[in-house]
């Protein structure tokens, strides 16, 4: 079986999860499990990032050991995949022995074929992003993502020589044109290569909560050295498994951290000998009334508590929805209430609840034969029939709001259906046959999406196994057959409102 490694980055656990955070583990998940439909062996991690000073002087803070800060806080992350039904292969945390091994093997590794150097490190460093800074990078004085002065920095360092990687990592990326997507990100990015590329410091000596630099343990891995390796622990490396998997390596990753991804991770991975990712891709930042959900303004989000209050769908459906992939969106619960209301209650809901209690009422839950198809029968089969590989397009290259309202359509053109055929009024057998089968294709497609959903449609049909099991193409099947005995539907969604 054809071997997939997807990613999200691996979020800090210096604070617990935030809106941002569950949207790219959703848009994640959701083409981990369409992969996995697509008959594909899917490796899908994500984790935390537990080393660094950042952490550090949170732990500090709460007066708690940096090793229990990060046990007590990962478990929050870890929730939140579970409430949100996040299909990961492996939660992989950069504390994990094995993580450790592979951060410090990959160091190694570069330091022998002579590409890291000892010196110093004298300049501007963000603690909040972790990341060093030059004058001509800050805002007005100030980190340009965080808004807050940077430190000054003078330490005894390593150096890894990044800055000869500039011609061949611009060579791959104008070759590679997959290699970074969205296309806009990755004209950020050759332009930003077009000025020297500077060597990056790899370690540091200031504190010591980090991976210890395997040839001089004075000092601990910068925590970027040590968490882009995550990528690699997580399969394994360098295991012939990890190498199959690596093929085709996929990163999902916000829009903040697309030079460390593709610069500094792609100039590590040269390096090493290592072949770099497939395709980075950048999602958007998601807002609140256009702007970044801060801590201080009080607009941060739990998403824990929305999912369990408005369940993990809606949320899931909301986020795919209203968010183009690739861009900023906005978040607010009235949106959320509106597309729950309109989209999941008004339209799919109805249709499965229209064509379920209609079976079970008027024909003993007995899906019927039919008969000869009339024009409005055969147009019907024809959308359930090419629907999937539309879809399937769609996910194929990320564009994972334009493929969900697609499946939405084949559930509105359903509607449509239902009521030009008024199966009240007259012979109900075809309507009834391709509306179960309709059903059918939609749970198969909506499963990466609204998994729970999904689930609930595949058992009111009363069908075999998970629709989480099934192949994507047989969603263009009509696997529901005639007399087959359906199962008890009940309401798919609940109205929400405040
Ligand atoms: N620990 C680093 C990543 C290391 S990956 C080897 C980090 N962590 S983070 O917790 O700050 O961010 C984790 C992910 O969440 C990143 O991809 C980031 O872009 C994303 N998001 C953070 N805020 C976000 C929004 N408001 N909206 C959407 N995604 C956002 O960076």
């Amino acid at each position: 079986m054809k071997k997939f490694l997807i990613t999200t980055a691996i979020d800090y656990p210096s604070g617990k999860p935030h809106l941002g955070h569950a949207y790219e583990k959703i848009c994640t998940d959701v083409i981990a499990r369409y992969k996995r439909m697509a008959g594909f062996d899917v490796h899908f991690s994500t984790g935390t990032d537990e080393h660094g000073m950042k952490i550090q002087r949170c732990a500090e803070k709460k007066h708690k050991d940096p090793q229990q800060y990060v046990d007590e806080m990962s478990g929050h992350f870890r929730e939140l995949c579970e409430v949100l039904n996040i299909s990961y292969d492996d939660f992989i945390r950069t504390t994990d022995p094995k993580h450790i091994r592979t951060a410090q093997q990959i160091f190694r590794d570069i330091y022998e074929k002579g590409e890291i150097y000892k010196g110093t490190y004298e300049g501007l460093y963000c603690v909040d992003c972790e990341t060093y800074y030059t004058e001509k990078d800050l805002k007005d004085g100030k980190c340009p993502v965080h808004g807050t002065v940077p430190e000054t920095v003078s330490e005894e360092s390593y150096f890894f020589q990044m800055g000869k990687y500039r011609e061949k990592l611009l060579g791959h990326i104008r070759k590679h044109k997959e290699y970074i997507q969205p296309d806009a990100k990755r004209h950020e990015i050759e332009n930003r290569l077009n000025d020297p590329l500077k060597d990056l410091s790899v370690s540091r000596t200031s504190f010591d909560w980090g991976v210890p630099v395997p040839i001089d343990e004075k000092h601990v891995q910068y925590v970027w050295m040590d968490a882009l390796i995550n990528y690699l622990s997580t399969i394994g490396w360098p295991s012939d498994e990890a190498k199959e998997y690596w093929k085709s390596a996929v990163h999902i990753i916000g829009k903040d951290i697309v030079w460390h991804h593709t610069v500094i991770w792609g100039s590590i991975l040269m390096a090493a000998g290592i072949p770099l990712p497939k395709t980075v891709y950048v999602h958007g930042f998601v807002n609140i009334k256009g702007e970044k959900m801060s801590k201080s303004g009080g607009t941060v989000v739990n998403p824990v508590e929305l999912a369990v209050k408005y369940g993990a769908d809606p949320m899931r459906y909301f986020l795919v929805s209203e968010i183009p992939f690739g861009s900023d969106g906005d978040f607010s619960l009235e949106s959320l209430f509106t597309r729950n209301n309109d989209e999941l209650l008004n339209n799919l809901g109805n249709l499965v609840n229209r064509i379920l209690t209609f079976i079970s009422s008027k024909n003993a839950s007995k899906v019927t034969k039919p008969g000869k198809y009339d024009e409005a029968d055969r147009a019907m089969e024809k959308s359930i029939k090419r629907y999937p590989a539309v879809v399937a397009k769609l996910l194929d290259s990320f564009n994972l709001q334009a493929a969900l309202d697609n499946v939405m359509k084949l559930a509105k053109e359903g509607n449509e259906y239902f009521q030009q055929k008024e199966p009240w009024k007259r012979d109900y057998d075809n309507c009834l046959y391709i509306g179960a089968n309709l059903l059918r294709s939609l749970a198969i497609m909506l499963s990466p999406f609204i998994p729970e959903s999904a689930e609930k449609i595949w058992k009111y049909l009363n069908l075999p196994g998970s629709v989480h099991k099934q192949k994507w193409d047989s969603a263009a099947e009509f696997g529901v057959r005639p007399h087959h005995v359906i199962g008890t539907p009940e309401p798919l969604f609940k109205r929400l409102s405040v």
